[in-house]
């Protein structure tokens, strides 16, 4: 596995492209995807019989249009998604289900695309099971069980539990096969999801349950996910799962049950953050230096509506500084990162429950450039206009191209839905 992230204070160069020249020509902020890093990640995990990207993480639709490229499935968590999944390509129906619909519930935009596409669903809520017989008597379906534990780098991100509202709960399930039976749906896959950056201890506890629910089941069952979960390092000190060592787990379970079922059991796994954290930079520029008492604040041009993850999680990124001037050596100092909003939570140094903390970064000026590393997944995706500030435009660098995927958003688009009544 090659590891990109090299955690180092001062960058000049992003996949070989020159931080100002991209801030000077695109403007800030600026997310800017490294396309390199995205394959990487999809050669890592290719020992799985498919990868299903969650794009919830990342969901431009150039990214997909690439993902798909590179033979990797998509999820969809929402009505929006299936329209991005279908504009980048990816046909509804064929082998391995190329677009699967995951939700803990149907809204009627949803429930109208699935009808409309067949598209395959993996449902979290038995009341799905019902809604989805109505309109798609016999369908095929995969189920999300939450098994009763969960766990993620916060406890916003744990998504397993009886404090949790996602999946199916283990207990549930022949009372799914009652209701599944009524519609002649077939349940011929089993999902589940514990949380979102967790670790290779909890991520395989899931094994056991997966196998018992398949057992539960019984020979329907054609398919088992692994779901996402898996980290990456947003610290040095961090470290990444042992991927041959979860892979050997979970084919175990897989192995195990092609035995039982005596027919075919494919394997996937469902990553968002794997897939797209580290190919992805925040690009701003440093707009204001200022002492206040003992902390020195180096004031940047994006805020939490561009990057919600310190103030949501006290997520920790990365933090490099790119001189404009071309200075090096610059000493390093202690310093505090905000946003221009008017929140005094709009910091990027934080750690969970909102307590600003301070960075080693070197000596800026005016001017220079600031990067948030590792940003690909959960950043633009959770973007927002609050104080109207328009979303960043994003970049894809690849074949030592510069190519934009998205442009700034306008002032017009920012109003364009409003309507003052007479
Ligand atoms: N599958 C399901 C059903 C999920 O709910 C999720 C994430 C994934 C896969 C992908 O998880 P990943 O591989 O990315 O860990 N905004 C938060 C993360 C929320 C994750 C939601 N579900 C963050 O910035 O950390």
């Amino acid at each position: 596995m090659t590891i990109t992230t090299n955690f180092a204070t001062s960058r000049t160069e992003i996949a070989g492209h020159s931080i100002t020249d991209l801030a000077n020509q695109f403007g800030t902020p600026l997310y800017v995807y490294d396309s390199a890093v995205i394959a990487q990640r999809v050669a890592d995990l290719q020992m799985f019989d498919d990868i299903r990207y969650a794009q919830k993480a990342l969901s431009n639709i150039a990214i997909l249009d690439r993902l798909r490229k590179q033979n990797v499935l998509v999820d969809a968590v929402s009505a929006g998604e299936i329209h991005r999944a279908l504009a980048a390509g990816y046909e509804p129906h064929g082998e391995g289900h190329p677009i699967v619909y995951t939700a803990d519930i149907f809204d009627r935009e949803a429930l109208e695309l699935v009808k409309k596409h067949g598209i395959h669903v993996n449902c979290g809520s038995p009341d799905m099971i019902d809604q989805l017989g109505e309109v798609v008597p016999g369908a095929d379906l995969t189920l999300r069980i939450n098994p009763g534990f969960g766990h993620g780098h916060s406890q916003k991100t744990n998504t397993g539990g009886p404090q949790s509202k996602h999946g199916i709960w283990h207990g549930d399930l022949d009372e799914c096969q009652r209701r599944a039976d009524r519609y002649g749906i077939t349940i011929t896959g089993l999902h589940m999801h514990i949380g979102s950056g967790t670790d290779l201890e909890h991520l395989s506890k899931v094994c056991d349950s997966m196998r018992d629910a398949a057992l539960s089941v019984g020979r329907t069952i054609t398919t088992i996910s692994a779901g996402g979960g898996l980290p990456v390092r947003y610290k040095k000190e961090e470290t990444y799962v042992d991927l041959a060592a979860y892979y050997k787990l979970w084919n175990t379970v897989r192995e195990e049950l092609q035995t039982k079922f005596d027919h075919a059991v494919r394997l996937e796994i469902e990553p968002g953050r794997y897939l797209a954290a580290e190919c992805g930079y925040l690009v701003t520029e440093i707009r204001a230096i200022k002492n206040m008492g003992e902390n020195m604040f180096y004031l940047v041009d994006a805020g939490f509506n561009d990057l919600a993850r310190p103030i949501l999680y006290g997520a920790h990124h990365p933090i490099s500084i790119c001189s404009r001037s071309g200075a090096e050596d610059r000493p390093l100092v202690n310093v505090v990162v905000g946003g221009p909003l008017c929140e005094s939570g709009d910091i990027f140094t934080q750690e969970e429950g909102g307590f600003v903390s301070h960075r080693e970064l070197p000596r800026a000026e005016v001017g220079d450039l600031l990067i948030l590393e590792n940003a690909g997944a959960y950043g633009f995706v959770m973007a927002s206009n609050y104080n109207s500030r328009l979303r960043a435009s994003e970049l894809l660098l690849e074949d030592g191209q510069a190519k934009v995927i998205r442009s700034r958003e306008t002032f017009e688009q920012l109003l364009a839905s409003e309507t003052i009544p007479s």
